[in-house]
């Protein structure tokens, strides 16, 4: 092969090459509270939340309140995908894959409130123009502006402002607010980020956490379900998780080539407790973590006397309010089933997606291609044509563009 010739076949593989893939990563952005706060807590308030936290991930704090994964991890593990950086980590964070907004104890009102939702959304729209800007002055490993219209986002709020209102009558009455500024969290994402991909969860039975339980003890047979949760509390929860489901249908319509599936956690978790008995679990109402002993292990007036179960995985509840690293697995592999989800699509289906270069929701699925090892997905770029190679010579055949 001559000088040139072995040029010319250079230049072709170049073409081929630029023909080829484009490496993309799946990018998630999460909004919430402790039940998807994988570290911002701990980051914002520089929280410890030592053992026995988080005992089953690691000897480093975790900032995660459970004793190992929650259901966002394990939704991240079924993408292939790392766990999700809290945006206020300051020490080496990773962006690459999205980030997570939720923090512990956040709620939807009131909107001014660090770190209600509303701030979340704000603190989301300023790493948006921040990422975008960096990325365009060179800097590596941050998203553009398309990665925002092709990123998922994730939403788990209302638990806490369900939480806070004291009586069932005034949870009925605050849940047209929580609703709209869930409503409006959606709508900038969509209107300023060009976010077309939602998944939505709504909230769970309440009335059957321990610490719900061991706070509103009552002698009324009749305040609790065959099950023993809280009747009045679960309705509440119900009834948020109607109108939730209604918005996402509102939105639907409104926000064109949007996909939203909204998530019945509720009844996944229900049926956790109920059931409790055929998948491995013992105690369905009681605390590992806590205190007070049985029924509820999850007496308000003994906080700092915690002790701890020995075996997490036979508990339901880590600690009165938050699931184990056990129930929050079956919860996560309920959510990947579809089984509960409206409309029935997996998750993996935002990044097939991608991959097909487009966001409309009305698209089927497109398979991507396999055995290309290192990179978690591809996008062909079957359109990059007419390249010109300059080094190939004039008497050779073979320079001719890329088709
Ligand atoms: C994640 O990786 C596993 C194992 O390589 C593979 O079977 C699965 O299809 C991947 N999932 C996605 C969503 O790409
Ligand atoms: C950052 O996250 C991406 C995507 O999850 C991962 O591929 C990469 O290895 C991470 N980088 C570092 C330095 O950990
Ligand atoms: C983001 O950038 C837009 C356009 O420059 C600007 O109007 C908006 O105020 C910025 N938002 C934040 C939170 O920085
Ligand atoms: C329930 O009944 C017991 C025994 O009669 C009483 O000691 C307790 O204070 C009652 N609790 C409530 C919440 O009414
Ligand atoms: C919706 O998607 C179609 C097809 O990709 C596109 O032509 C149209 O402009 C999109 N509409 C909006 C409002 O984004
Ligand atoms: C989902 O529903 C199908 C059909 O009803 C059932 O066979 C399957 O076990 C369900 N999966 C889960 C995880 O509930
Ligand atoms: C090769 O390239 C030269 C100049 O770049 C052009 O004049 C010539 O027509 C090309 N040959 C073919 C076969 O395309």
């Amino acid at each position: 092969m001559n000088m040139s010739c072995s040029l010319a076949f250079l230049a072709l593989l170049l073409c081929l090459s630029f023909v080829a893939a484009e490496c993309i990563f799946p990018v998630i952005f999460n909004f919430g509270d402790s039940n998807s706060d994988t570290g911002g807590h701990a980051a914002s308030y520089g929280d410890q939340l030592g053992y026995p936290v988080g005992r089953l991930l690691s000897n480093q704090p975790t900032g995660r309140l459970s004793d190992g994964r929650l259901v966002l991890d394990f939704l991240c593990e079924n993408l292939n995908t790392s766990y999700l950086t809290p945006y206020l980590l300051s020490l080496e964070p990773n962006f690459t894959n999205g980030a997570n907004f939720a923090i512990s104890g956040a709620a939807a009102l009131p909107k001014t409130t660090l770190f209600n939702l509303a701030i979340q959304v704000q603190q989301f729209k300023l790493f948006r123009n921040r990422s975008i800007e960096f990325q365009s002055n060179g800097f590596k490993n941050l998203l553009g502006e398309e990665d925002f219209k092709r990123a998922l986002y994730t939403i788990d709020i209302g638990q806490n402002d369900l939480w806070i209102a004291q009586s069932y009558p005034e949870v009925i009455q605050k849940i047209p607010s929580v609703i709209s500024e869930i409503r409006e969290a959606l709508r900038a994402i969509y209107y300023l980020a060009g976010g077309k991909n939602f998944w939505v969860h709504n909230t769970g039975p309440l009335g059957c956490l321990p610490a719900s339980l061991a706070n509103r003890k009552t002698n009324a047979t009749t305040d609790y379900d065959e099950n023993g949760c809280l009747t009045r509390l679960n309705e509440g929860a119900k009834e948020f998780n109607a109108k939730l489901k209604a918005l996402c249908q509102e939105l639907r319509r409104e926000m064109k080539n949007s996909t939203i599936v909204y998530v019945d956690i509720y009844s996944i978790k229900y049926d956790l407790i109920a059931n409790a008995a055929s998948y491995g679990f013992q105690n369905p109402l009681m605390a590992c973590y806590g205190c007070g002993g049985p029924p509820y292990n999850s007496d308000p007036e003994c906080r700092g006397g915690n002790s701890v179960c020995e075996v997490g995985s036979s508990y339901i509840s880590w600690d009165g309010v938050h699931y184990t690293e056990a129930a929050n697995a079956v919860v996560a592999s309920k959510i990947l089933s579809t089984n509960y989800s409206v409309p029935p699509l997996k998750i993996d289906f935002f990044l097939n997606n991608i991959i097909a270069g487009t966001s409309n929701g009305a698209q089927g699925p497109v398979q991507a291609p396999t055995g290309m090892p290192g990179c978690p997905y591809w996008r062909i770029l079957a359109h990059l044509g007419h390249v010109m190679i300059s080094t190939c010579d004039d008497s050779d055949q073979s320079n001719r563009s890329c088709e």
